[in-house]
């Protein structure tokens, strides 16, 4: 089973890289194909919303998510990490989100509307990390990847949301955050739900 870990902070080895790390690790540990990209690291423009996907679900525009669209198609289960930057997830990361337009439209054509609701393409789950402790501090973010799953036709299946942490080893310092992501990862294998919010 291949597993896409999509690291969406512009921080090397920051908090949410931590937390991805863990659950790529719990991933592993049941047997996962694990892949990897930093979204910051690939040039990826916005979504011109030129309508050049529209009737063949392809993007027109040539940059790094060419070989992004692939990745993000033949694996099963997708775990996006970003922190939170302005109550929402990161530039680089949602850039390339606005580009999977190509694919909810691909979708569109594909599938026959009585399975619109239906999703048969695996599952996707969310790992946030923000440094102060508002209870809306994730809701917008987990909107964005609940629609950026829908559209690669894989279900949201939850996340873990980590509050207070600021310095860049601030999770490092919290075993019981680091259990959590290695539990995600592990259940994000097996096909269940997870949610828990710090
Ligand atoms: C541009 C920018 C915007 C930020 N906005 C928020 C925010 O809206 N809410 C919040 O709780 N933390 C915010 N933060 C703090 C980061 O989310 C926090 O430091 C996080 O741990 C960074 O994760 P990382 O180490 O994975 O990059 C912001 C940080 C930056 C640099």
């Amino acid at each position: 089973m291949k597993l896409l870990g999509i690291y969406g902070s512009p921080r090397k080895g920051g908090n949410s890289d931590f937390l991805l790390n863990e659950a790529l690790k719990g991933a592993e540990s049941l047997g996962a194909e694990i892949h990897a990209i930093r979204s910051f690291d690939l040039t990826i423009s916005g979504c011109r919303e030129c309508g050049g996907c529209d009737k063949t679900g392809k993007c027109v525009v040539r940059d790094d998510m060419d070989s992004v669209y692939s990745k993000l198609i033949e694996s099963e289960v997708i775990i996006l990490a970003t922190p939170m930057f302005f109550y929402g997830i990161t530039s680089s990361a949602k850039a390339l989100i606005d580009r999977c337009q190509a694919l909810w439209n691909k979708r569109i054509l594909e599938k026959p509307p009585e399975r619109k609701r239906q999703y048969d393409s695996g599952r996707g789950y969310l790992i946030a990390v923000g440094a102060t402790k508002g209870t809306n501090l994730f809701e917008g973010s987990e909107m964005v990847a609940k629609y950026f799953f829908d559209a690669l036709d894989k279900s949201y299946e939850g996340g873990l949301f980590v509050r207070s942490a600021e310095s860049k080893t601030a999770v490092s310092e919290r075993s019981e955050v680091l259990k959590e992501a290695f539990e995600l990862g592990r259940k994000a294998v097996i096909g269940e739900r997870f949610h828990v919010s710090k």
